[in-house]
């Protein structure tokens, strides 16, 4: 509508004005903030933009492609993906407890952005070198940074809102979101182009599915997690509800499969499985401060549990998680 398509010409005047004939880097997660940003910021400025992907080697099934095919494929953005895994599961190694394994992969992403931005401020190739670090901060970022906080409303945003970080690279800061809610990033989103798909998509924590994996994070965990969360994410958006007119992932506010590094004994064929189990989570919530377990059709639990059994080799066993936060928190490290 015409409103939008005024913000977004008065936004990229804005930008073009701070930014003059000088380059940009920005921190691309995939979530709906920094994809936002990021597409606004490349509408203003162009081929002066680069997004930097991280894959740390905890997310989720095909999501660094879809970013790529994105962002380079169908914007033509600039975009320098790094594939850190190996660094990550790494220094992941052995690593048990839930804080600290978060806070691993935080100061990880730290140093391999620092990196890459390092990398980018000096030039080279045709670029004079990065002169702003640009992040997807929302004005509810803005208020939170400013209040008394959480530890973990501190960590919710540590990866791609680094405090601290444009002055430790003596870069400048470009925040173009700054002032507006997470409603209206979407729509704003939908109007630069988006797909609805990626800009309504449910909150996934930075530390990604390492906060999904039950202690000790293994690479074969994660290979196994990331196969049953895809068919459970793929069931939710097949699943209509008709009364409703959405799809059961409309319906829910975040869900995900949890791996338990647990084995349990099955049965297939003739023989006797002993192997792993997953949890599947999903909640309805407002502000993710309470929450419920939400009331999946049984057609839609049997369908995810049997595809699930059936196709990923490795797990034999589904269960569905029915708490409530508090005292059950939503996600389960
Ligand atoms: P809990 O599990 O505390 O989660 O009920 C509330 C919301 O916060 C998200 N969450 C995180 N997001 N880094 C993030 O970026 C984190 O370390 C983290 N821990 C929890 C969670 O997915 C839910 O939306």
């Amino acid at each position: 509508d015409w409103v939008m398509a005024d913000y977004i010409a008065e936004a990229v005047e804005k930008i073009r004005a701070q930014v003059g004939d000088e380059e940009v880097i920005l921190g691309l997660s995939g979530g709906v903030d920094s994809s936002v940003a990021a597409a606004l910021i490349h509408r203003a400025i162009g081929d002066q933009l680069t997004c930097v992907f991280v894959d740390h080697g905890l997310l989720r099934k095909d999501e660094g492609k879809m970013v790529i095919d994105m962002f380079a494929g169908k914007l033509h953005a600039n975009i320098v993906a790094v594939d850190a895994s190996e660094q990550f599961l790494g220094h992941l190694q052995g690593v048990s407890d839930p804080e600290q394994k978060r806070k691993i992969i935080g100061r990880e992403f730290v140093e391999v952005f620092k990196a890459e931005a390092a990398r980018l401020k000096a030039g080279g190739q045709g670029h004079q070198g990065a002169t702003f670090l640009a992040q997807g901060t929302i004005y509810p970022d803005v208020i939170e940074s400013g209040g008394a906080k959480s530890k973990k409303a501190v960590t919710i945003k540590s990866h791609h809102n680094v405090g601290g970080l444009p002055e430790q690279l003596g870069l400048k800061l470009l925040e173009p979101l700054r002032e507006l809610f997470k409603d209206e990033v979407r729509e704003l989103g939908v109007a630069l182009g988006l797909p609805p798909e990626m800009v309504y998509r449910h909150p996934f924590p930075g530390p990604g599915l390492g906060v999904r994996i039950l202690g000790e994070i293994k690479k074969e965990y994660a290979d196994l997690l990331r196969e049953a969360d895809a068919i459970f994410i793929e069931e939710l958006r097949n699943f209509r509800d008709e009364a409703a007119g959405k799809t059961w992932y409309d319906l829910t506010s975040q869900a995900f499969t949890v791996f338990l590094p647990v084995k349990s004994v099955g049965v297939m064929g003739d023989g006797r499985t002993y192997e792993y189990v997953v949890a599947l989570r999903a909640v309805q919530t407002s502000d993710f401060m309470t929450a419920d377990w939400a009331e999946l059709p049984y057609a839609l639990l049997k369908k995810v549990s049997s595809r699930i059994i059936n196709e990923v080799r490795g797990i034999n066993r589904v269960t569905y998680d029915v708490s409530s936060k508090p005292p059950a928190t939503i996600e389960w490290e």
